[in-house]
């Protein structure tokens, strides 16, 4: 398994399945996002595909991921639904398959398996999950013979993930953030306002600029032109020393995705 470099932002496609949903992906390919973020719970990967193809972009300039939802884990259905993605997203390889949540997650062996077997395949490129724990993650490291190279989690600056970004930065495991503007509440955030009023930049900005500094990857979604402007442009600006101390020291914690049944039981 070849090595896999990220950008530093990704783009998020949640909701993106209209046909104007489309042509705002594509939008985000012509502005520079080659990082696209689905999966098989968002009911869009036909679009993301076809986002990409009608885009001109050569497919490989692109990373693309999607994952697995909690009812494609077991062996068989691993492999029939990584097949029906691959039609749906007209490619003959997925760049990363995520498993989706700590679902089933005493039989993660069998389903990381079927995973590694689609790896030797030339099915998918990487394995990775995602709102794993960093024990959850350990035990996946474990128990496959193919490296889990990323974790998708929430993370912005009102949960900073600190001890987990330490955790995956010792097993070299990359954290891919989501909800990286706290799903369009960042202006809820007065140290992101102020931070931006001093540089006279967008407090969407400052937050995916803060993600980036402390080694994590963006996902943000937009269906606006500015926006998606705005956030590429952001992998570009760095923060001083005092807005980074600023942002580090928030201490409200609030938590937006934590859906009953399929969450790991400490964020409960
Ligand atoms: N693994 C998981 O379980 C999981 C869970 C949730 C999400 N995700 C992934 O993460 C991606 C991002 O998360 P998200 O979509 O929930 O939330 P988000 O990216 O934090 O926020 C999206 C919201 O912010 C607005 N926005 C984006 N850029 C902006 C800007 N520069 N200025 C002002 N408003 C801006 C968007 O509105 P406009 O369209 O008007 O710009 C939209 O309402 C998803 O699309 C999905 O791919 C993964």
């Amino acid at each position: 398994m070849a090595s896999l470099k990220l950008p530093k932002i990704g783009l998020g496609t949640m909701l993106a399945r209209s046909e104007k949903a489309k042509q705002g992906l594509i939008k985000g390919i012509q502005i520079g996002f080659r990082f696209l973020d689905t999966a098989q719970l968002y009911f869009n990967e036909k679009t993301v595909g076809e986002a990409i193809k009608e885009s001109g972009v050569p497919r490989d300039e692109f990373i693309i991921a999607t994952k697995l939802f909690i009812n494609n884990l077991k062996p068989k259905r691993v492999f029939s639904s990584t097949e029906r993605s691959l039609n749906r997203l007209g490619l003959d390889v997925i760049d990363v398959l995520y498993l989706h949540w700590p679902w089933r997650f005493d039989k993660v062996d069998e389903t990381l398996k079927a995973m590694s077997k689609l790896v030797d395949e030339g099915k998918i490129s990487h394995i990775a999950v995602s709102n794993y724990t960093p024990q959850q993650v350990d035990k996946a490291l474990e128990v496959c013979d193919k490296h889990i190279i990323a974790n998708q989690v929430e993370m912005h600056p009102w949960l900073q993930q600190k001890e987990l970004l330490a955790h995956h930065k010792s097993k070299k495991v990359k954290v891919v953030a989501y909800n990286p503007l706290l799903h369009g509440r960042f202006k809820q955030v007065p140290e992101l306002l102020e931070i931006a009023e001093k540089h006279k930049i967008g407090p969407a900005q400052v937050s995916l600029a803060w993600i980036m500094a402390k080694g994590a990857i963006p996902i943000p979604k937009s269906a606006n032109e500015q926006h998606l402007k705005e956030n590429y442009e952001s992998r570009k600006i760095k923060l001083d020393s005092k807005d980074l101390k600023l942002l580090d020291s928030i201490e409200k914690e609030k938590r937006f995705l934590s859906p009953p049944f399929i969450s790991p039981p400490d964020w409960r």
